[in-house]
This record gives C-alpha cells, structure tokens and sequence, in this order.
C-alpha cells in the first residue's frame, strides 16, 4: 500500500493523496445508502491525471471507487466495506472548457457541479436543462442517467449528452468530444457509460446538450380526488398545451400531509381537507409575457379542464406561487425522514397504470403491512413514482431485515412482474439495487454488460465488493 500511494503522490503530489481518517470520512457514507471504508482518497485535477491514477492502481492490483457530490440514492459512489479501494474524487476535476452557444453545447470537466454549470450559462440565456433538488456533478450524472423534475421536457442525461472523454482502467483517455448532433456512423460510445454507475471508467469530460433558457414560467397546484384525475389532467395539458409543459409532478395525501407538517416555512396551500393527490403543473416558454401570457393560458386551461371533467376530479386550482409550490416538492424526501423508518422505491410504470398501480399496491401493502404508511410523489408525467413506505420503528416488532425483505419482495415484483414496471426508474443499479437487476434485468442484457465490463475492466479494478 505505501508503495502505491508513494506512486500516486509521485505523480499527483503529495496534497492530492490522503489516507488519513478524517479525509477518507467524507466519502464513505451516501446520502441514503452506501457505507464502507476506503483505503485512501486522490483529488487528480485533470483528465490526464484521473487516467494517470487508474494506471498507477493497475500496477499495483488496487480497485478504485469513483465519487463525484456523493448525492447518489443508490450507494453507487461510495467505497465497499474492504478498505481496500481508492477513491477517486473528482472535485477538482471541475473547469467548464467551453461553452459555444452556436453549437448549443458546453464542453465540461465531470466534476464540474450542475449549480455551477447553470450560473455560466444563465447570463448567456442557456441551461442544461436537467433539475432535481440536488447539486450532483456531471460526471456523476452521466454514470445515472439522470432524470429529475423536467424529464418530460428535456429527456435525461441520455438525451442530452453529445460526447464524452473517459479514463479507462488501462489508463488510457478514451473517447470523443465532438458535437454532432447527427452521427451515425455505428454503436454511440457515449451511450456506453450512460447509467452504468461508472462500471467501465471515469467521465473526464462531457459535451452536453444547451436549452434556451425558458423567459417566464407559469405554476399550479392542482387537487386531484384521485390519480385517474390526475391522470386525465395529464393528458389534457399535453393535448392543450403540450410545448409548454414542462413539469408535472404528483404528491399523495399522506406525503403531502407529513411534508407540510414537517417542512420548513410552508403554508398548507389548500383550504379544508387535503386530496388524494396534488398536481404540482408547470408551464415555460422561451416567449416573453407580453407576447403570450402563460399564467392566464394556464389558468384558463386549468379552469375549462376542471368544467369539462363529467368525473369532476379536480376540487382546487391554484396559480401562482411557483417558488412555494416546489418548495413543498422538494421537501418531501427530508420530511419523509422525519417522520419515521422509510423504505424509498423509485419505480416507473407505464403512464396510463399509475394510478391502477398506486390503488393495487396500496391495497396489498394494506392487506400484508398494515402499518405501512404509503407515501408516494414523483413524476407522474413520465410514469415515475418514488413510493417511500413510512412506519413507526417502535410499533414494529421483529426482524427488520426480514421486513425489508418482504416489503421489497411484494413492490418490486408487483411493480415489474405484474405492471410491466421498472425496479429502478431514475436512481441507478448500483449495489444498492444489484440482487433485483439480477432477477428481473433480461438475460442477454445482462450478458452484454458483463462483456463491456470484461472489456473495459478485465481485472476488476473498478468491481465491488458486496
Ligand atoms: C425526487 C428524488 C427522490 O424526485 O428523485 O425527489
Ligand atoms: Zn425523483
């Protein structure tokens, strides 16, 4: 071990490797999953140097554990219990290369934030138009696909990333930075590190897709008698306004009720009961308010909509208050936390089941578990839903393995088996996920990613342990 790390502050300088306890910390817990121990942690600071590590770990039989903002939801970044991996944080892998507004593309490090991205190119009238409540690196976002609150918008990272750099296992750069938009000259090597929770190397560098950035915004929360309603309104904003549509977003009471109650500064925005679900809408344009009045043109829908509707499934409007209403949004997860012991699903279903999908699953959590609190949000207008089942530790007795177990058992094969849904909609595989992408990822698909994996990283080196 002193022999690889002399190598590596040979090549880095001393500053940039570390094994002490209090550096190596940080890393070794995720936000929600992910434990373990590193054996020492390295900040290269350019592609060459993040290429120069793994071939140093190479000759030195190391494995090496990619970090980027450590806000992954699947454990994927963080080190194996081993204590024998290298953590490789890409911090200062953080230079914003080139933006070319032509183009409509930013080159960039994998280390550079999304926050700081976004604040290059807000003066510039651009976006990277991926959003979420975290503050993730693009490096770290092209390993999860990425999909966040605008995917019905934009697309995920997959779609909009153009090229990318990666450092290999065998120490090499790989890779191509171009800018085309058209090219289809075979398989996209891009494509191959996209949501593989960086199995096969290291994004050095991305060139990623622009949005112009959107001149006004107009914002609802909606309450919804059921999910059919919320559904119906789905399909009625698209047909009426589809090109603006840029969010839509769905709350369940009892997440809604525990996040108000829990959250900070807000207001309950409803009067009287909550509804089984809130529709959080949002509309955007490029178009200035004088030119079209999108506040009205929401409202106006909104309203024609609710008239329209012989179920009568909406029983509040309100526009406006754009900032409140995501504020709400994004302070679910926390206050879910809160409030008791959560097991978090992030599961998609095809649009059309959600709200067939949310009553089933209720109703067998309810028969099986029936002290499970079900709490579900997410966004609806792409078939995703995080379905975080919330109890009382206390009321709980025996094994709470065997409880995990159980509840994971009876979502996951409901969700994929019975409702042709994902296990994993937008958080990633990682280890955290590996026994369900075993048993319901396809065969051949799982061979294929086996052969990459043998491919880029014959020895291992980027392979956990448990
Ligand atoms: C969200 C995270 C959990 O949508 O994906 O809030
Ligand atoms: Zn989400």
């Amino acid at each position: 071990m002193s022999a690889l790390l002399d190598a590596l502050r040979t090549a880095l300088g001393a500053g940039r490797v570390s094994d002490a306890a209090a550096d190596r910390s940080r890393y070794e817990t995720g936000w929600r999953y992910g434990k373990g121990e590193a054996m020492a942690v390295v900040w290269p600071s350019s592609p060459e140097q993040v290429a120069t590590c793994l071939r140093i770990c190479g000759e030195h039989g190391a494995r090496v554990q990619p970090i980027g903002a450590n806000t992954g939801l699947v454990g994927a970044s963080n080190p194996d219990a081993s204590g024998e991996q290298v953590v490789v944080s890409l911090e200062r892998l953080n230079r914003i290369v080139e933006i070319d507004p032509v183009d409509r593309v930013a080159v960039v490090e994998g280390g550079v934030l999304l926050s700081q991205l976004n604040e290059e190119l807000a003066p510039l009238g651009l976006m990277f138009p991926i959003d979420l409540g975290a503050d993730p690196q693009v490096g770290g976002m092209v390993v999860t696909n990425t999909g966040g609150t605008r995917l019905l918008r934009y697309g995920d990272v997959r779609r909009n990333l153009i090229g990318v750099e990666v450092a290999l296992p065998d120490g090499t750069l790989a890779g191509r930075l171009h800018r085309l938009r058209k090219n289809n000259t075979g398989l996209d090597f891009a494509q191959l590190f996209v949501g593989t929770s960086g199995r096969y190397g290291i994004v050095t560098r991305a060139v990623v897709q622009l949005a112009p950035r959107p001149r006004q915004t107009a914002s609802a929360l909606v309450a919804a008698s059921d999910g059919t309603a919320a559904l119906d309104l789905l399909r009625g904003l698209e047909s009426s306004t589809g090109e603006f549509l840029t969010a839509f977003e769905v709350i369940g009471r009892e997440a809604l009720e525990i996040t108000l109650r829990r959250g900070a500064n807000l207001r309950p925005p409803f009067q009287g009961e909550l509804p089984d679900y809130a529709v959080l809408v949002e509309l955007s344009s490029t178009l200035d308010r004088d030119r079209l009045d999108l506040e009205s043109l929401l409202e106006e829908t909104l309203v024609a909509h609710a008239e329209d509707d012989p179920r009568e499934g909406l029983v509040d409007v309100l526009v406006g208050r754009g900032e409140d209403f995501w504020s709400i949004r994004h302070q679910i997860t926390e206050s879910l936390r809160e409030e008791g012991k959560v097991l978090a699903f992030d599961l998609s279903v095809p649009r059309s089941r959600l709200a067939e999908f949310s009553d089933e699953m209720r109703a067998r959590l309810a028969r099986s578990h029936p002290f499970v609190r079900f709490c579900d949000y997410g966004h609806w207008g792409d078939g995703g839903t995080h379905l975080n089942l919330v109890w009382d530790p206390a009321v709980v007795d025996g094994d709470p393995e065997r409880l995990w177990g159980e509840l994971r058992e009876l979502v996951y094969t409901t969700c994929v088996e019975d409702f042709d849904g994902s296990f994993s909609a937008e958080h990633g595989v990682g280890p955290h996920n590996q026994m369900w992408y075993e048993r319901f990822v396809a065969a051949p698909v799982q061979a294929v990613a086996s052969l990459l994996a043998e491919h880029f990283d014959p020895a291992g080196m980027l392979r956990r342990r448990g």
